[in-house]
């Protein structure tokens, strides 16, 4: 990936960060949806209900910051032991028109990543309506010089939902891992989850 463009979206998601800050409610962000798993199964956020979410927007192709930010993920739920299982990692796909759900499989398997991550994708308007719900940046970059095709830049972080599918906050993929599991074990901590 060419580093102007990689540099740009980082930016890009920097900025979002500081938009998705400045929401004036926390229940503006999240909401409904309809998706399709990575076994193919029709699922929407209330298939979620009773279990925290840990949610990643991103695309199996991302050359970098997706594969990097869900191995941090995995080291902070690892970090967590047996509490992690209280949460339910997922990765939402950006690129619909590649990420099918056969794709979202083999990609969710792989790579270092939390053990139990859902991988979700959908149609470009399901896909198109849950990044707006969730306030995330997403821009198709063209790269025709390049294997892949195309990239999409987009918004790099996690969101914490909790049992009801309410906003609690987000994390940084710039943060390391050791904060993100201290952060999410204060969380479980309160909400009566940690062992
Ligand atoms: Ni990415």
């Amino acid at each position: 990936m060419d580093v102007t463009v990689r540099r740009r979206g980082i930016a890009a998601a920097a900025m979002a960060v500081a938009l998705l800050m400045g929401c004036e409610q926390k229940s503006d962000v999240g909401g409904p949806f309809t998706l399709t798993d990575h076994t193919g199964a029709r699922v929407t956020e209330a298939d979620f209900r009773g279990q925290p979410m840990v949610i990643y927007f991103g695309f199996t192709y991302c050359p970098d910051v997706c594969p990097l930010s869900l191995q941090k993920l995995a080291i902070a739920m690892d970090m967590l032991g047996e509490d992690a299982k209280a949460l339910q990692p997922i990765l939402i796909s950006l690129d619909p028109e590649r990420d099918s759900p056969e794709q979202m499989a083999l990609y969710v398997e792989s790579n270092g990543f939390p053990p139990n991550l859902v991988g979700l994708t959908g149609t470009p308007e399901e896909i198109d309506a849950v990044a707006q719900a969730y306030r995330v940046f997403h821009r198709k970059v063209e790269e025709p010089e390049s294997a892949a095709g195309y990239l999409i830049e987009h918004t790099s972080v996690f969101y914490l939902m909790d049992q009801r599918g309410r906003f609690v906050t987000v994390f940084s993929h710039s943060q390391d891992p050791q904060s993100i599991a201290e952060e999410l074990r204060r969380f479980l901590t309160a909400r009566g989850l940690a062992g």
